[in-house]
């Protein structure tokens, strides 16, 4: 066994020319895909363990190793095992639904998921998607998002994940990490860790201390490992000093020990720098293969950090084989894991992610092999159905002054280019990269094709006729007069407006990713005070990636209500309806603070770096962000925002009543967790060898270059270039660089927060305190309450509150029902730095249960735990 202790990397010095010391921590314990106490993980690996001992050094290879870029039919594509018959993975973007391929659904995005704050629907839309997944043939759904967590409101991916609040986050991931892999897909867990915006986000060098690492940033993925999810993808930017798929601390110590995250770590596409930086730290899969960077940096041998790379690294012993074989024995695991039940056959791809042209390359980079390669495979099943309803059940009503839910007007204005149909069509835009039409979803790589999109203007005008509504319907923002004379001929005018973020590989109108302000976007604002100036019956639609600065309206007196839409998806305009007049209760509460100004957040988004060369951020306001930050004193200011998280009104009233608490008696105290990982084994053929017969058998096959696919990475090793691993690129470290431990595949010391089950020592998972309340719905008519419970952690350095439940309940009129929320030991627990463990601290401790962050109807303190 090995003890756990902490020895600087000589290169990292160099590479991040910083005068702090990065934090690396070889050798931080490397977990062994050791046997878990979970059966589902056990069963799997023993499967695993098998496949894998029967391959040869370049068949396990292949499967860490993408086949390069647009190489294969599929996002990412590792190599296969021709010899064993078993095709290579392939994954596909991205969080919200198939990406670039038709005949598949656009489903809300994440944001709107967590807006519903129903566990129900967002299972229901995990086990959706991973239908349509399965149904072309993926064997990896790149998503669900859990960073960006949201740290800044203007961060362009927020939208892709679900909120700047980690518990209601790690809820969503959870909940849809289980539907996904329901489906027979392996889901991935991104983008870890700490990318929180998009400027800089190839080099920035995020410095974060341990505390905020744990209550903010890792919290939600302990409840994606948890889950059992099945792949995580480690992110582009530098966490103290080290890129994030290069990182001891972030991938071996952090995921693998403490969190025992049993699957593997896939690099987000060209996150990866090195062959051995990454294979020594914990990267289990090399995407999309090939170097992705500039042009002009130096290519490494065989066009890849890894392919044949890493064969030669094994050969050389600069990779202990056991490494090998514990990154395939982690892909392998996953792989049985979800391919159980129904679901063990496996479908082949039958589409290309580059053409929804019937024919087309099989290896697009190469444009060879043209075949049928698009089967336009229909996968939607009725999956619109449950897209309305997230889409109108994630509708937020801001404000309403009673002019909702509508009854039927005599006449209608829709006002706004956001309410229109795309001219070109909902996909006009490639990457959704402009703005044509109403907005249903951000931009980037967290897109989907839309199958369709219904407008509201195109549903609006359709509930008109059926109801006599006399329809009106303007389109530019900028004719504000025409508005005016719209607006001011209906009895009730509804103006939208939108703004949206996206990836920062592409851009609108100068927004590179995250917004440059929080201001609605095309004129939003002057159409709806025109509109607002001119009618007193105005309804404001709001499209956007996150909070705008919207507090001129909710003073406004003609402005009768304000719905956040979000990004819906392809349901848009008939999710909005059915909540506009009532079909469907608006049970949407806002997943966010809206802040009056930019200013009120008190975290600022990096747009411009003293060093250029090497941006650094440190994410000083610790674990204050969004709510955390607005509700403390000392820190925010409550009136600097104009709703809080967890606000949405409904359509009918609802009384709090009876809280009481319980204490569980019946768990015994907490114990770190003690112990060794198993040491790690070696499958198979033994083949750390130099010898020329070794070294031989792994080099092209003969006859290679009559079928070799061109640009395509293969695992074989060319032995005229034998020797020149170290040449890679310059900022490779070297095996002079790492510490002799970095290597060792002995059994380790399990962390005291650890454990041998997904998620780390399942203590922390204990209930202690189960606390009910009663809701009356005291209107006339039923309607859903979302019941959030809030927990007072005491003392200085906390966060006034801190959410730590919800639950959406149907009560009918005159109806009470009882509501129940459990908390956790990790619920009630700081993290303490030196201990390396969760704590309870001995301050007061006290819970609120109420509509909202600022609406805390009923509290009472948490009798003492521990009694002596
Ligand atoms: C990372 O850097 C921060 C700030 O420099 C420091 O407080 C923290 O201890 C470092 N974390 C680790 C794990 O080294
Ligand atoms: C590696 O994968 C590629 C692409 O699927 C395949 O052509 C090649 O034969 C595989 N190599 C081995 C050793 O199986
Ligand atoms: C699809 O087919 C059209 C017409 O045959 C052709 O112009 C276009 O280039 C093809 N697209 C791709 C991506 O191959
Ligand atoms: C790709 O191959 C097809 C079929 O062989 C050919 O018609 C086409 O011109 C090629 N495209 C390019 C860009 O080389
Ligand atoms: C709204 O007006 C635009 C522009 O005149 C028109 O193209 C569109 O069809 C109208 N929409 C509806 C639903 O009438
Ligand atoms: C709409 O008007 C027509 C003709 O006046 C009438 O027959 C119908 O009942 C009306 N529909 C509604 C929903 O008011
Ligand atoms: C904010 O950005 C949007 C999108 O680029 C732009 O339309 C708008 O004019 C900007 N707002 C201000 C106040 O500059
Ligand atoms: C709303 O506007 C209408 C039409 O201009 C007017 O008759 C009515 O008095 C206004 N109502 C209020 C409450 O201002
Ligand atoms: C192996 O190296 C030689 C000499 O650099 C080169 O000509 C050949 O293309 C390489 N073969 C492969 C498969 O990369
Ligand atoms: C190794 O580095 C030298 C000097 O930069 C360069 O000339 C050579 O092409 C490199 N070899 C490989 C295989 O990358
Ligand atoms: C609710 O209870 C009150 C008082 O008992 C009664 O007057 C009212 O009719 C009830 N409402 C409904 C919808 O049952």
């Amino acid at each position: 066994m090995r003890p756990l202790s902490f020895t600087p990397l000589a290169w990292v010095s160099i590479t991040t020319a910083l005068t702090e010391t990065p934090f690396l921590g070889f050798p931080s314990p490397w977990i062994s895909p050791s046997p878990s106490d979970d059966p589902a993980w056990q069963i799997a690996h023993d499967q695993a363990v098998e496949f894998v001992s029967r391959l040869t050094l370049t068949e396990k290879v292949n499967l860490t190793t993408g086949t390069g870029w647009e190489a294969d039919r599929c996002i990412g594509k590792t190599g296969s095992v021709p010899r064993l018959g078993f095709e290579g993975f392939c994954l596909m973007d991205g969080p919200l639904g198939v990406r670039y391929v038709d005949k598949a659904s656009a489903f809300p995005a994440g944001m709107n998921a967590a807006a519903t704050f129903s566990k129900r629907l967002i299972r229901a839309r995990g086990e959706s998607m991973g239908h349509e997944f399965r149904g072309k043939g993926i064997d990896v759904q790149l998503g669900p998002v859990a960073g960006a967590l949201g740290r800044t409101p203007q961060g362009g991916r927020n939208w892709e994940g679900f909120s700047p609040d980690p518990y209601l986050t790690g809820v969503a991931i959870a909940e849809t990490i289980k539907g996904i892999q329901s489906r027979g897909v392996i889901a991935c867990a991104k983008h870890y860790v700490l990318n929180e915006q998009e400027h800089f986000r190839g080099s920035v060098d995020v410095r974060i201390d341990d505390r905020t690492m744990h209550e903010l940033y890792l919290w939600p993925f302990a409840d994606a490992v948890r889950a059992g999810v099945g792949s995580v993808m480690c992110s582009y930017n530098k966490v103290n000093g080290t890129y994030a798929c290069e990182n001891e601390w972030v991938q071996n110590y952090l995921l693998k020990n403490e969190l025992g995250f049993r699957g593997f770590v896939m690099s987000d596409w060209g996150a990866q720098h090195s062959t051995l930086g990454s294979a020594l730290s914990g990267l289990d899969m090399a995407m999309p293969g090939d170097i992705m960077g500039p042009p002009t940096s130096p290519q490494p041998p065989y066009g890849s950090h890894w392919g044949g790379a890493l064969t030669q690294a094994v050969l050389k012993g600069e990779v202990p084989q056991w490494r090998l074989d514990d990154m395939v024995t982690r892909i392998m695991t996953s792989y049985f894991r979800v391919h159980t039940g129904e679901y063990t056959s496996r479908p082949e791809p039958n589409f290309s992610a580059w053409t929804q042209n019937t024919t087309g390359p099989l290896y697009k980079a190469s444009n060879r092999t043209w075949t049928t390669i698009n089967l336009h495979e229909d996968v939607q099943s009725n999956h619109s159905l449950l897209i309305r309803e997230v889409a109108a059940k994630s509708t937020v009503l801001l404000k309403n002054n009673g002019i909702l839910p509508l009854s039927h007007p005599s006449s209608l204005a829709v006002i706004g280019n956001d309410a229109q149909d795309p001219p070109g069509g909902p996909n006009a835009c490639p990457e959704r990269a402009c703005i044509t039409g109403t907005v249903a979803m951000g931009y980037g790589s967290g897109t989907a094709d839309f199958p369709y999109l219904i407008s509201p203007a195109t549903a609006l005008f359709h509930r008109s006729q059926e109801h006599n509504v006399t329809f009106f319907n303007t389109t530019s923002n900028w004719d504000l007069s025409h508005a005016q004379s719209i607006a001011a001929s209906a009895q009730v005018a509804i103006v939208f407006a939108a703004a949206t973020s996206g990836e920062n590989f592409v851009s609108i109108d100068g927004n590179a990713g995250d917004r440059n302000n929080l201001t609605l976007w095309d004129n939003g604002d002057a159409l709806i005070k025109a509109v607002a100036a001119v009618n007193n019956n105005t309804i404001v639609v709001l499209h956007t990636s996150g909070p705008v600065i919207i507090d001129y309206a909710e003073q406004h007196p003609n402005v009768s209500a304000i719905l956040w839409a979000g990004f819906p998806g392809q349901e848009s305009g008939n999710g909005l309806v059915d909540v506009l007049f009532g079909d469907v209760y608006p049970q949407g509460r806002s997943p966010f603070t809206w802040g009056k100004s930019l200013e009120s957040y008190g975290v600022e988004l990096m747009t411009t770096a003293a060093d250029p060369r090497n941006p650094r951020q440190k994410f000083d306001e610790g674990v204050f962000v969004d709510y955390r930050w607005f509700l403390t004193p000392g820190k925010g200011r409550v009136d600097s925002a104009t709703y809080h998280f967890g606000h949405g009104l409904g359509y009918t009233s609802f009384e709090y009543s009876s809280l009481t608490i319980s204490k569980h008696d019946d768990w015994e105290g907490y114990e770190p967790t003690t112990g060794t990982t198993d040491p790690a084994p070696v499958l198979g053929e033994v083949v750390d060898s130099e010898e020329e017969e070794v070294v031989e058998r792994h080099t092209f096959p003969e006859g290679f270059d009559s079928w070799r696919i061109p640009r395509y990475v293969y695992p074989w090793i060319n032995t005229t270039i034998y020797n020149s691993s170290e040449n890679g690129t310059a900022k490779s470290p070297s095996i002079g660089d790492f510490p002799p431990e970095a290597r060792d595949g002995a059994a380790q010391e399990l962390l005291p927060a650890g454990g041998r089950k997904e998620g780390g020592n399942e203590r922390l998972y204990e209930v202690l305190y189960t606390i009910t309340v009663n809701i009356k719905n005291t209107g006339k008519v039923e309607g859903v309450e979302v019941v959030q419970l809030y927990l007072s952690l005491g003392g200085p350095s906390n966060p006034s509150i801190l959410l730590r439940g919800f639950e959406d309940v149907t009560v009918s009129p005159n109806e009470t029902k009882p509501v129940t929320f459990n908390l956790t030991r990790r619920d009630l627990s700081n993290w303490n730095t030196q201990a390396q463990n969760w704590e309870i601290s001995d301050h007061e401790k006290a819970v609120f249960v109420g509509p909202s962050s600022v609406d805390l109807r009923l509290n009472q303190t948490l009798p003492t735990l521990y009694t002596a």
